[in-house]
């Protein structure tokens, strides 16, 4: 079996399951959250080496603070939670998006694993908080302008190597394949650059539903793919 290195998922439907069962949102994301655990293991287990997650968007800002505090709580839970399953199974994790508008103290708690995971090797989990692809883009783009300003570069070194490696997964290659669950067929502002080539599969399932059968099934779709890259 054909199996991608690395899987791009926008974790979608939390609220839409929580729902149909008449049950407040926040049950959905609990719910999801478990899914997460599962999924890691199960591509741990298939040979995957990298993951990125869509956790929360900085559109997302605009849902109630109640929700905004409940996710951003549950997060904080999963890393107590799993930080030593993360250096059992040597799992690196590292957060990609803006840090400046996210409580200082789930932020210190981010830090804090991504420090103590970070010479781990076998597997890798880009959890994208408050992350935007647009955001991504722009920040890259300063940071080109910068290093041009400063003589570390000139205006010849950027190309699409130099761009790539500006933005928040750098020297990470781009998402082989791209899973959003729910039914939902767009990218609301994820990965934009890297995406560029990615296979893309949309199961009708909510996050909540989706298990680690549900990603042998996306796998086993990618696996069908034809990947061509423009050519022949
Ligand atoms: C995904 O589920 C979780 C986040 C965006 C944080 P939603 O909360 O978007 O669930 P639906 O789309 O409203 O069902
Ligand atoms: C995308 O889901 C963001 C995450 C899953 C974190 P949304 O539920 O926010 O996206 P839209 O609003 O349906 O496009
Ligand atoms: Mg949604």
């Amino acid at each position: 079996m054909k199996i991608p290195k690395h899987i791009a998922i926008i974790m979608d439907g939390n609220g839409r399951w929580a729902k149909d069962r008449g049950l407040p949102r926040f049950e959905g994301h609990r719910e999801g959250m478990e899914r997460v655990r599962e999924v890691i293991r199960q591509a741990q287990r298939l040979g995957v080496k990298a993951i990125t997650l869509f956790a929360f968007s900085t559109e997302n800002w605009d849902r109630p603070r109640s929700e905004i505090k409940f996710l951003f709580s549950s997060l904080e839970k999963f890393i107590d939670k799993y930080l030593k399953e993360l250096q059992e199974n040597d799992i690196k994790l590292q957060m990609i998006g803006r840090r400046d508008r996210i409580d200082k103290k789930v932020i210190k708690r981010i830090e804090e694993a991504e420090r103590s995971t970070k010479e781990n090797k076998s597997f890798l989990i880009n959890v994208a908080l408050d992350y935007g692809g647009r955001w991504d883009i722009v920040e890259g783009a300063k940071k080109l302008l910068a290093n041009c300003r400063s003589g570390v570069i000139s205006e010849d070194d950027i190309d699409e190597a130099s761009f790539s490696k500006s933005l928040a997964l750098a020297d990470i290659p781009d998402p082989d394949l791209l899973i959003r669950t729910s039914g939902e067929q767009r990218i609301s502002n994820f990965l934009l650059w890297n995406l560029a080539y990615a296979e893309l599969y949309f199961p009708e399932v909510f996050w909540p539903e989706f298990n680690g059968s549900e990603l042998k099934k996306a796998i086993n779709a990618y696996g069908q793919r034809q990947r061509r890259f423009g050519g022949v």
